[in-house]
């Protein structure tokens, strides 16, 4: 196991009715002029928008608000939060809604304090400065309510990247399942592959003997197996619900990646698509993840093997290890078919025609390959993509 510094400082309010602590929480975190982000309206026709605004009334707090994020956040949005936090003075910014939310909130809290574009930071310039967050969730998904990260497509020039910064982690996170029953089965299913995600890019290390936190994404990656087909049934299926919610945390607070190299080429893969055809993150990932998955298991099969076995319940064959790790990849196809997921590039409406565009948009090199546990340089990258064909 490697060396690891892991500090995850958000205080979760999780349960029934924890959003009526919002007031509270943010009080407790020092704010007092309050920006509360949110997106397109699900938070107004469910009712959960009045319930912030009733409970951050109660404590007196002053409040602007801007909604309109949109899925796969815009920097032009975040401009305008920017300006709007520093003509309100504020000190707290609320995000209510999903993973575009919060990271458009980050966004906006960074910038808020920072005296250049705020676009360095998704630039590799980390962030060290930020306005205070908190976060009402209401998709279990992107996992950002744990994260220092943060991911925004630049409108200019159509670059989706990520940044990140500890100070980006959320003060604190109201986690109330019963949010999550309004959710559209293909956000559910979106949402759950993307917690998948998150921990296959921690599993396929370069770490040795790190069974701790191999069994930890093991036991994630079954979890969200066995909850996410009860909750398409029945979204209001409390617990089933209250396992996915938990699930998506863990799956991206770091509390499975620490000691281990960690690899996030599939992340970059998708964030091209997501960036060229808007597509929701979790339905781009379920494309490339699994062509990643081919293209990479010679690189260390055992590990296929490993996880065919223990998470997918393959047999394992001793005289052909390959076989064991391709039957694992098949599996996971079949289940992300089977929670109506797109495993094929035809199926999100992306264009051969436009590998060439995606593989420039990677910014990889042979000098500057992007991956840990396979480096990716830009034959392999328009390999992959050509395996999602
Ligand atoms: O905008 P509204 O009207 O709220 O509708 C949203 C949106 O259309 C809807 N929704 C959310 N909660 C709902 C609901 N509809 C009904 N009932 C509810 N309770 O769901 C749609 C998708 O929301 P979004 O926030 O985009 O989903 P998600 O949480 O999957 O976030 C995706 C974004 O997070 C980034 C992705 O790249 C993508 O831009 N990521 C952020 C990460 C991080 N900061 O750590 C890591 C991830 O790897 C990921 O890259
Ligand atoms: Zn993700």
């Amino acid at each position: 196991m490697d060396n690891f510094t892991f500090c995850s400082p958000t205080l979760f309010a999780f349960g029934r009715g924890e959003e009526r602590r919002t007031g509270e929480l943010v009080r407790k975190s020092g704010g007092s002029r309050v920006l509360l982000h949110y997106g397109g309206g699900s938070i107004k026709r469910s009712g959960l928008y009045d319930r912030v605004m009733a409970a951050l009334h109660e404590q007196g707090l002053s409040v602007c608000e801007l909604g309109g994020v949109r899925p796969n956040p815009r920097s032009g949005l975040v401009y305008e939060g920017i300006a709007l936090a520093r003509r309100e003075r504020v000190d707290f910014v609320l995000a209510v809604g999903g993973g575009s939310v919060i990271d458009s909130a980050k966004a906006i809290a960074a910038g808020a304090v920072y005296e250049g574009d705020f676009l360095d930071f998704y630039k590799g310039k980390i962030v060290t400065s930020s306005l205070p967050v908190g976060v009402v969730l209401t998709i279990p998904a992107a996992g950002s309510e744990g994260s220092p990260n943060t991911v925004i497509t630049n409108e200019k020039t159509g670059v989706k990247k990520g940044g990140r910064g500890e100070v980006l982690r959320p003060r604190f996170a109201v986690l109330n399942p019963e949010l999550c029953f309004t959710l559209p089965p293909y956000q559910s299913a979106s949402g759950a592959t993307d917690m998948m995600a998150h921990v296959l890019e921690r599993y396929f290390t370069t770490t040795q003997n790190v069974e701790l936190t191999d069994r930890l994404c093991e036991a994630v990656l079954l979890t969200v197996m066995s909850e996410l087909p009860k909750v398409l049934r029945d979204p209001t299926d409390y617990d089933a619900q209250a396992n996915l919610m938990w699930a998506g945390t863990v799956a991206h607070n770091n509390s499975c990646g620490v000691g281990r190299t960690q690899d996030w080429g599939s992340h970059a893969l998708e964030h091209q698509l997501s960036a060229l055809y808007d597509v929701a993150h979790g339905a781009g990932l379920a494309v490339m993840f699994p062509a990643w998955m081919r293209y990479v298991c010679h690189r260390d099969t055992a590990r296929f093997v490993k996880l065919a076995t223990r998470v997918f319940g393959c047999e394992e064959n001793t005289a052909d290890p390959m076989s064991t790790a391709l039957e694992g990849i098949d599996r996971f196809v079949a289940f992300l078919r089977s929670v109506g997921m797109p495993t094929t590039f035809g199926e999100i409406g992306a264009r051969e025609q436009d590998i060439p565009r995606m593989v420039e948009l990677m910014g990889v090199s042979e000098e500057k390959k992007v991956g840990v546990f396979f480096p990716m340089g830009p034959r392999d990258v328009e390999a992959i993509y050509r395996l999602a064909l």
